[in-house]
């Protein structure tokens, strides 16, 4: 392996691609990413919708569908007690895929409704959870279920069981999936946009509960928003995404407190709490463009602020840089908006 990981990395992605094959063409909703998961850690992937956090996330476990297929990079997971493993290159059938999925990373989608049956009991779709991955009787399991439901603060667990998720309020429904993703202990936890849906106080509520629950199980953890404030409160490391690529990444502190990609800048200024309370909110203008129109030279120019021409709008998209002052962006224009040294990432 080339760049081996430090002990400290649970996951590493390096030069991700996935194209999506369509009658438009071949469309690539993620190019060039590249981030490491600390073990323990929680990471946030940040962006718009249909930055490819999504394809992303999926990636992940390898469940991309077609037409959308891994088309390079690696990822590759580094169990406590495993071997390494190479998920991108595992056969779709394979049991290690399988021993993968649910046993060593686990994940929360925005919609609890996707993950849990309608005609199953809460009761027998955790114990089946458990039962699958773990070698445990029925009376055990059920122990396990209620055990975690308490965790994840649903009262009454025992009576919870025996419940359909059609009787539980979306907060409820949202904690019981965590509960489903966390019981078997999982190396990585991908949590996609998982609070989304609910309403704010019930969200708050939700990522409390989620830094607790992790930070007692050690678990690391990939939490996609679209929202900074989110990451704010949760994160430790955060990676910025631009129309599939990443153009900013580094430790919280450091990118929410001092910005380097105009990208980033215009989804902080966007955001009512997090910026100086004398900056007006300002929307970031126009929208993601679509794959099969990504604009040529940065991606982000027609709408960026700091945007050049003749530099930002030609040629390939910025690579990463690496800042004096820690974190890296993609930006060509680094020196002169923040007056520092930037050099190339190896
Ligand atoms: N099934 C698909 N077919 C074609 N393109 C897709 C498909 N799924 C996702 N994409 C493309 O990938 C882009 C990124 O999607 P996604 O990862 O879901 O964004 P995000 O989660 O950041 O909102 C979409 O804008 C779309 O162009
Ligand atoms: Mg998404």
């Amino acid at each position: 392996m080339e760049n081996p990981p430090k002990d400290d990395t649970v996951l590493k992605v390096e030069n991700l691609e996935v194209t999506f094959t369509t009658e438009e063409g071949a469309l690539q909703a993620v190019r060039e990413v590249s981030f490491d998961l600390p073990r323990g850690k929680i990471l946030a992937i940040v962006g718009e919708s249909g930055c490819g956090k999504s394809v992303t996330a999926y990636s992940l476990m390898s469940l991309i569908q077609k037409p959308g297929k891994i088309t390079g990079g690696s990822i590759t997971l580094y169990p406590k007690s495993e071997d390494p493993i190479e998920i991108s290159s595992l056969d779709e059938k394979s049991d290690l895929l399988y021993h993968v999925r649910g046993g060593l990373i686990s994940m929360i989608f925005q919609e609890p409704m996707t993950a849990l049956s309608p005609v199953h009991t809460i009761g027998n779709q955790i114990c089946e959870a458990i039962l699958l991955h773990q070698d445990v009787s029925e009376a055990e399991a059920e122990k396990l279920a209620v055990s975690m439901l308490g965790k994840v603060g649903i009262p009454g667990p025992e009576k919870r069981l025996k419940q359909y998720p059609h009787e539980l309020s979306g907060g409820m429904r949202q904690r019981v999936v965590i509960a489903m993703a966390l019981v078997c202990k999982p190396e990585v936890l991908i949590a996609d946009e998982p609070t989304t849906a609910l309403d704010v106080t019930i969200q708050a509520q939700i990522l409390k509960l989620v830094r607790d629950l992790l930070e007692e199980m050690q678990t690391s953890v990939i939490f996609i928003t679209h929202d900074l404030g989110v990451v704010a409160q949760i994160a430790d490391e955060v990676a910025v995404m631009y129309l599939g690529r990443v153009v900013e990444k580094g430790s919280v502190h450091h990118v929410l407190k001092n910005p380097k990609h105009p990208y980033t800048m215009g989804l902080l200024k966007s955001l009512p709490g997090l910026g100086s309370s004398q900056e007006r909110l300002e929307a970031i203008p126009g929208s993601v463009p679509s794959l099969t129109a990504v604009p040529p030279g940065c991606p982000y120019h027609p709408r960026c602020p700091k945007f050049e021409p003749g530099l930002c709008d030609v040629g390939a998209p910025p690579l990463m840089r690496q800042l004096a002052s820690g974190g890296q962006a993609a930006c060509l224009r680094l020196e002169d908006i923040h007056s520092e040294e930037a050099v190339p990432c190896q």
